[in-house]
């Protein structure tokens, strides 16, 4: 049976898109519940409403603080009952306990971690003159990019003149390997509970 997501995603929302395509190609038993977004300006809604998937943008300056904003995430997450929840480029650290508690959630990173946790990870691995990074999908706790890991690929950025070049360059494989590991999930053969 199709596994139900809930993806939250604050950008663009490639890695989004590459989930509902993989979907519709059937390559990614999943079916994806709703998007959650922390910001209304996401061009992730547009691709959601294109595919007329529930979008919820909840905005944190409308919270009286950090918990209030966590707990309306909370009661949406209970509304809609997934198996996953999936960060796509989801910029917010979730701090939440009971979100932590309840649900399993996972997480894309543009580097093989643990190098080069944070926002700047292809930046920070272009300057270091890194030859090969990757990327990592892992399990979200409370620490920033620190869950178990449970799929790392590695990428050959040698031939990479920028930042930007090695971004694009990762991101290619995160939109195949995202896809890919969110099926493997639903077909039993990662099982979350292992880690
Ligand atoms: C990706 O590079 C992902 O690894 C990171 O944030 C970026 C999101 O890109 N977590 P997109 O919004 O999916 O295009």
């Amino acid at each position: 049976m199709a596994l139900k997501i809930c993806v939250l995603a604050s950008g663009r929302g490639s890695n989004f898109s590459a989930i509902i395509n993989s979907i519709k190609s059937k390559t990614c038993d999943a079916q994806i519940l709703c998007l959650i977004t922390d910001n209304s300006f996401a061009a992730a809604l547009d691709i959601a409403a294109q595919n007329k998937i529930p979008a919820h943008a909840l905005s944190r300056k409308d919270f009286a603080s950090s918990e209030d904003f966590e707990n309306e995430i909370l009661l949406l997450l209970d509304k809609y009952s997934p198996d996953l929840v999936v960060l796509a480029g989801y910029m917010r650290i979730i701090r939440s306990k009971q979100i932590l508690q309840k649900y399993k959630i996972i997480n894309i990173h543009p580097s093989l971690l643990p190098k080069y946790p944070g926002a700047q990870a292809q930046k920070d691995a272009f300057l270091a003159g890194e030859k090969i990074s990757g990327l990592t999908i892992h399990l979200v706790d409370e620490s920033l990019d620190g869950g178990p890991i449970i799929y790392q690929q590695e990428v050959n950025i040698s031939d990479c003149k920028s930042a930007d070049e090695v971004s694009d360059k990762i991101l290619s494989f995160e939109h195949k390997a995202y896809p890919s590991v969110i099926d493997k999930i639903s077909k039993g053969e990662i099982k979350l509970s292992n880690y």
